[in-house]
């Protein structure tokens, strides 16, 4: 599978790496659009080429499929916003999202609708090919119908929020971390943060700090972190002390028994139970609340 797209699009396209490789055992590349259309790609041979776009008009996205290798690819699928768009009109196949009009800039339900969509494929795929076997298939799908619940759930959070925003405010910068396909929703937090309130913010993999950016931790800094309760919940606990001991601000969004891990947190976001497959549909809605109420401060 060949993903491209950009921005939050792109960052859907990174979850759904995690999710087509660990559910449907297929190798996943994913680039951003505006490097794609513009080098020499070797594309492998019955590749499913998939363009993620919320307005499907993205001019480095239609020119990346103007620019791919016809030989190679088994079919190209939109995964799209708006039915009449170029890129449905132009692609194979279109998985619509239906998420009805983005009317702000920053995507928001978009992003979360490409996810579900993106999750679907999947498992899709997974059950074709014989990677998830039925019973497996019907576990996600019984927690997946949930997943609307949580995400309703979510909006509630704004009261728990307001405070952590209001720290926010006054930041110079902030960094967002997360592991696996939280990794993708810390640049998507990110992203959200400095388009709506103009502070410099950055997405990293947890394990990376130690790779250079923890030279950025100064006292004070927020570290917006997406916790999970999974196997990957140590490392990020080893991942999170560090930053704390050289004075960062320690926020945590996860569920309940996630964010009860981290005892050393400054603030905690607890967003509704959902299985950890699913944390960065629920979690984005946090991080959407986060970004819009530090703007409006
Ligand atoms: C960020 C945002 C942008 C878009 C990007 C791609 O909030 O909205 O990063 O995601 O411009 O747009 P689409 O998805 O329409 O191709």
């Amino acid at each position: 599978v060949q993903i491209v797209a950009c921005g939050t699009s792109y960052h859907a396209g990174l979850v759904a790496k995690y999710w087509i490789e660990g559910l449907a055992g297929m190798p996943c590349q994913v680039e951003i659009a505006s490097e794609y259309r513009y080098r020499k790609v070797v594309t492998l041979p019955n590749t499913l080429w998939i363009a993620i776009s919320q307005s499907g008009e993205t001019a480095d996205v239609l020119s990346a499929l103007r620019h791919l290798d016809c030989e190679q690819v088994a079919a190209t699928l939109a995964v799209c916003n708006v039915p009449t768009s170029s890129l449905v009109r132009e692609t194979d196949l279109a998985l619509l999202t239906e998420a009805g009009p983005e009317i702000g800039v920053a995507s928001t339900k978009a992003f979360t609708a490409q996810l579900i969509v993106l999750i679907c494929l999947a498992i899709v795929l997974g059950r074709q090919n014989g990677h998830l076997d039925a019973s497996r298939v019907t576990y996600l799908y019984q927690k997946l119908v949930k997943i609307p619940g949580a995400v309703g759930k979510s909006m509630k959070l704004f009261d728990s929020i307001r405070p952590i925003a209001h720290k926010l405010k006054n930041a110079r910068s902030c960094l967002f971390l997360g592991r696996d396909t939280l990794f993708p929703l810390a640049c998507e937090g990110a992203l959200k943060l400095k388009e709506l309130s103009y502070i410099h913010a950055e997405g990293f993999a947890s394990g990376e700090m130690k790779h250079g950016p923890i030279a950025l931790l100064e006292d004070g800094l927020p570290i917006v972190s997406f916790v999970s309760e999974d196997e990957m919940a140590l490392k990020v606990i080893s991942n999170l002390k560090e930053a704390e001991a050289r004075g960062g601000y320690i926020i945590v969004i996860g569920t309940q028994a996630a964010v009860d891990l981290i005892d050393f947190a400054a603030a905690k976001i607890v967003i509704p139970d959902c299985e950890p497959i699913f944390a960065p549909i629920v979690g984005a809605i946090p991080a959407q609340i986060l970004a819009y109420l530090t703007a409006l401060n």
